[in-house]
């Protein structure tokens, strides 16, 4: 039988942090938030989080967006993505939509609101595809399509 080693998760993706072993919300919202704490707990704490799932997990990650770290917010985007849980959506549109945050931020929301594939997100990508900032305006086009693509494959499984 094969093991499955600990540090691959269910996405398929190589982390920058192996996820964190606390299973507790409540503690890893804590850790995540905690701007004086070591990015690479703050991160491990992250993908605990987005392993874990579910409307509490999207909650403790959305609070670290108030972090003055543009890395850590633009890692939160991409797993809110990963997540594709239409719960998170409020939060990526507000990070959208603010021309004070920085631009890779803003990138990374973009195409997790494609990721995400929610028709909700349509009017918002529609708006910005013309942003004055390249990256979210190409960012937000790139979703546009993905997000057609992955409702047209969430279509598929509920046939
Ligand atoms: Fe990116």
């Amino acid at each position: 039988m094969e093991e499955k080693r600990p540090e691959v998760s269910e996405f398929d993706s190589v982390d920058p942090a192996p996820p964190s072993n606390i299973d507790d919300v409540r503690k890893l919202r804590m850790t995540i938030c905690d701007e004086d704490e070591k990015m690479f707990q703050r991160m491990r704490a992250l993908f605990a989080l987005r392993n874990i799932g579910g409307q509490e997990s999207v909650e403790a990650l959305a609070a670290a967006f108030g972090s003055s770290s543009a890395l850590l917010k633009h890692e939160i985007a991409y797993v809110m993505g990963q997540m594709q849980d239409s719960a998170a959506l409020p939060y990526l549109i507000d990070r959208l939509q603010d021309f004070d945050e920085d631009v890779m931020v803003r990138h990374e929301a973009a195409e997790a609101l494609g990721a995400i594939g929610d028709r909700t997100a349509l009017s918002v990508l529609e708006k910005f595809k013309d942003d004055k900032d390249t990256v979210v305006a190409e960012s937000c086009e790139v979703a546009l399509d993905l997000l057609e693509w992955v409702s047209s494959k969430k279509l598929d499984y509920t046939d």
